[in-house]
């Protein structure tokens, strides 16, 4: 768990970020309604939870930094007995004084009255530029003589590109449950006839485990599936002779897992898949060793296409020189999307690329990221020779930026294929 103290931490830092005369205001999200009155599970927004580590909706953190003086005002929802009945407990006003380190903490319904008071003395506002229409509407019609308006969520997701050692934590406690739902689906996808048989094995494990949720929906793509990048259906059976594009992983205390393994449905790869993902476990490998301070994440990517164009022109899939197939944009067809993205509080961790002057951002301990080369072949798609079409593969592992290099966070989750028909043939 994440102390306040460390939270606090976080607090002063961006007030430190903020103009002398300014207001910064977050809020927590709304709940959302699935249909009538019923809602999905809760998720706080993420920026909000990095400030607070608070879980409740209808709260809000009020930052005011003056010429000499800064305060930091939070808003949490009443204690009501009624309401509580229903929905659970609030923290409420008086044990969130004990628990925070802000300098008062108010009902949520004095929010108003407060922008009131305090916004006509100050020239900046700072807001995330997302915010809801009637938020920012609240805000603004205080706001007559600002004089500018700046997203405060950049300077959040900017401090949120480091991890701590208490963030680090709670991304492996999420990967090490991660790990189990996938032996467990290396082991059972034999006995699954349909792909969201497999999910529930998955998922099983990640709530079983005590994680509160997945940190995406999970994909479980048989076959031609695969070749969906975000195939989130999973309702299709599983034929014996398929690969399987798994690509789950959970969220834990709010922090996100991202894993995807390929698996053979019957537990022995056949020689095309294995053609296949040799070489994309041979790109990820290498790529993962790249990974070091000061690596840019487009180098990765320029390797990765390299490498991934060789492989296809050596099985005979791509036709031409490396150069060729990547300028004509034939590679791009076979391996559509980048190379890995920010992890943290977000599966996509909402952190910049590029720093404030456009420049693309370098690759810094601290960081962690994920490296997800694939190789996806449709079955329709008649350039490539008939016993490589309707097979697709992604292998994804966490990686953390250090001093020294790099930690591939994920690396106890078997990928190799031994190793995957091993642990698939042990489980009777
Ligand atoms: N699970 C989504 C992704 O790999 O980016
Ligand atoms: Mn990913
Ligand atoms: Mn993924």
């Amino acid at each position: 768990m994440i102390k306040e103290d460390e939270y606090h931490k976080r607090r002063r830092k961006f007030i430190q970020k903020m103009k002398k005369n300014s207001l910064a205001l977050f809020f927590s999200a709304e709940p959302k309604t699935r249909s009538n009155d019923t809602e999905y599970p809760y998720r706080q927004d993420s920026n909000f939870y990095y400030l607070s580590g608070f879980n409740e909706d209808k709260s809000a953190l009020l930052f005011i930094k003056r010429e000499q003086k800064t305060e930091v005002f939070l808003f949490v929802y009443k204690k009501d007995k009624t309401e509580e009945l229903w929905n659970g407990k609030r923290l409420g006003v008086e044990a969130a004084k004990k628990r925070f380190k802000v300098d008062d903490v108010f009902e949520y319904k004095e929010l108003t009255q407060k922008l009131k008071e305090y916004i006509p003395s100050l020239k900046h506002l700072y807001y995330d530029f997302l915010l809801d229409y009637s938020k920012v509407k609240l805000l603004k019609s205080h706001a007559k003589d600002i004089y500018s308006f700046r997203n405060a969520a950049k300077i959040v997701e900017a401090m949120r590109l480091i991890k701590s050692p208490a963030e680090i934590a709670e991304i492996k406690k999420a990967i090490s449950i991660t790990k189990e739902a996938h032996h467990r689906a290396i082991q059972t996808a034999k006995e699954c006839s349909y792909e969201y048989e497999l999910q529930a094995e998955i998922e099983y494990v990640f709530r079983k485990n005590g994680a509160q949720s997945d940190a995406y929906t999970s994909i479980v793509a048989a076959g031609n599936n695969a070749n969906t990048l975000h195939y989130i259906k999973n309702d299709a059976k599983i034929k014996k002779d398929d690969l399987i594009l798994i690509d789950a992983g959970c969220e834990y205390n709010s922090y996100a897992s991202d894993i995807t393994r390929t698996i053979p449905a019957n537990g022995v790869f056949t020689k095309e898949q294995r053609e296949l993902y040799t070489l994309v476990l041979s790109v990820e490998k290498e790529i993962i060793s790249m990974v070091r301070e000061g690596v840019l994440r487009s180098k990765l990517q320029k390797k990765a296409q390299k490498l991934l164009a060789k492989g296809l022109i050596e099985l005979g899939i791509l036709k031409g020189s490396v150069k060729k197939v990547i300028k004509k944009q034939q590679l791009q067809k076979l391996y559509p999307h980048g190379i890995g993205h920010w992890l943290g509080i977000d599966v996509h961790d909402q952190c910049p690329y590029k720093d404030t002057k456009g420049k693309e951002i370098a690759l810094c301990a601290g960081m962690i990221l994920t490296i997800e080369p694939g190789i996806y072949i449709d079955k329709e798609n008649k350039e490539v020779p008939k016993k490589y079409r309707g097979i697709g593969i992604r292998i994804e592992d966490d990686i953390l930026v250090t001093k020294e290099g790099c930690k591939n966070l994920s690396q106890e989750i078997v990928k190799e294929i031994d190793e995957i028909e091993a642990l698939a043939s042990s489980h009777k």
